[in-house]
């Protein structure tokens, strides 16, 4: 524990919105992962963000759990990380409302996650899903964290998350830590296998255009089989090769290798070639994850247990920043 005290801070957050897939986990999830080596990490399911969508109550709960376990099985050790529920640590909430009210309305509605969201379901165009991005701020600012390990699409969220920290150190003086996004050059925008130019999402509706990281080999091999790729059979990073330039990402976090490696690998090879090695990499990556998610799952007096440890640990640091926000502001202190 005191040893941790010189380290720098890491935070980041996965909503329990369904199984990862494998852009969750290249984009982020393997990153976190690395950084726990290195630096004091916060680690939340973030449940509080997911119900913008209005889940079925005891699928959120199941989820919960699940990707709990997940994170678990990712090999974070729940003793050196904090690894918690959103929901148990109530300052995220009342932090996120603090932070409303230094968010301008113009500046939210420029989010295109916002915009994306609201076109694509717009029976339900919550307030909760405008304000998302001044709880992801909350997350990340009540722990002072210096790093946030996340894929490309939330990259925008930490632009505003910084602007409205700015803003509030500059009405208060310093409050909170400005963070950097960390975002891996591989794997930041795992794309679709069926339409390599969207991102691979765990909703889309074709089951084939994603890899959830519960797949089994089986599974794993026969998505990557029929991804799109081209007709040019010839395996090179390149414009108008998005299918191909997809897979090469993956493969390259996957093994480590550079895309130069990987174009002399399978110089003079078709795609079968290719996709086998890609799937066989992928498999290799995925299979303890499962492996140990399947082990977890099965003791949920254990998961318990952790979930309450790291709400506690968490709790005492996010407290500490909230009671400091809140004295700055001038709510009357008991
Ligand atoms: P979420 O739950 O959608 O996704 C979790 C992480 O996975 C990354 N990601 C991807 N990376 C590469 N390729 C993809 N196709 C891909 N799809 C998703 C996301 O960028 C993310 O890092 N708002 C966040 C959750 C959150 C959070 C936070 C993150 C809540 N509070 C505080 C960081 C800090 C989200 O919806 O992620």
């Amino acid at each position: 524990m005191e040893a941790n005290l010189e380290k720098e801070i890491v935070l980041s957050a996965i909503q329990p919105t369904g199984t990862p897939t494998l852009g969750n986990y290249l984009g982020a999830l393997k990153n976190w992962k690395e950084m726990s080596a290195d630096y004091t990490c916060y680690y939340a399911v973030a449940d509080l963000h997911s119900i913008t969508v209005r889940p079925e109550p005891k699928d959120l709960r199941r989820r919960t759990l699940e990707m709990y376990a997940l994170l678990l099985a990712l090999g974070l050790d729940p003793e050196q990380n904090t690894v918690f529920v959103q929901s148990h640590v109530p300052a995220h909430a009342q932090l996120a409302w603090i932070l409303n009210c230094y968010t301008q309305f113009g500046e939210a509605a420029r989010m295109t996650q916002f915009k994306d969201k609201s076109e694509k379901h717009p029976e339900n165009v919550n307030v909760g899903l405008f304000a998302y991005p001044t709880l992801m701020a909350a997350d990340i600012l009540l722990y002072q964290a210096h790093y946030v390990p996340i894929g490309a699409d939330q990259k925008q969220h930490l632009e505003i998350t910084r602007d409205i920290a700015e803003r509030f150190n500059g009405l208060y003086g310093e409050t909170f830590r400005i963070p950097a996004p960390f975002i891996g050059k591989a794997g930041a925008r795992v794309m679709s296998l069926q339409d390599p130019t969207k991102k691979m999402s765990k909703s889309d509706t074709n089951v084939k255009a994603f890899i959830s990281v519960l797949d089994d080999k089986d599974t794993i091999v026969r998505k990557i089989k029929s991804a799109v790729t081209d007709s040019e059979a010839r395996v090179y990073y390149g414009e108008g090769k998005d299918g191909v330039n997809n897979l090469m990402g993956i493969y390259a976090c996957c093994t480590g290798k550079t895309n130069a490696q990987i174009e002399a690998e399978f110089s003079g090879k078709g795609y079968g070639d290719f996709k086998a090695a890609v799937a066989e990499a992928v498999v290799a990556e995925l299979a303890p994850v499962k492996e140990a998610f399947d082990r977890l799952m099965a003791d949920k007096a254990y998961l318990n247990e952790c979930m309450q440890k790291g709400a506690q640990k968490a709790s005492y640091v996010a407290e500490k920043t909230l009671r400091k926000a809140m004295r700055r502001v001038g709510f009357y202190q008991l």
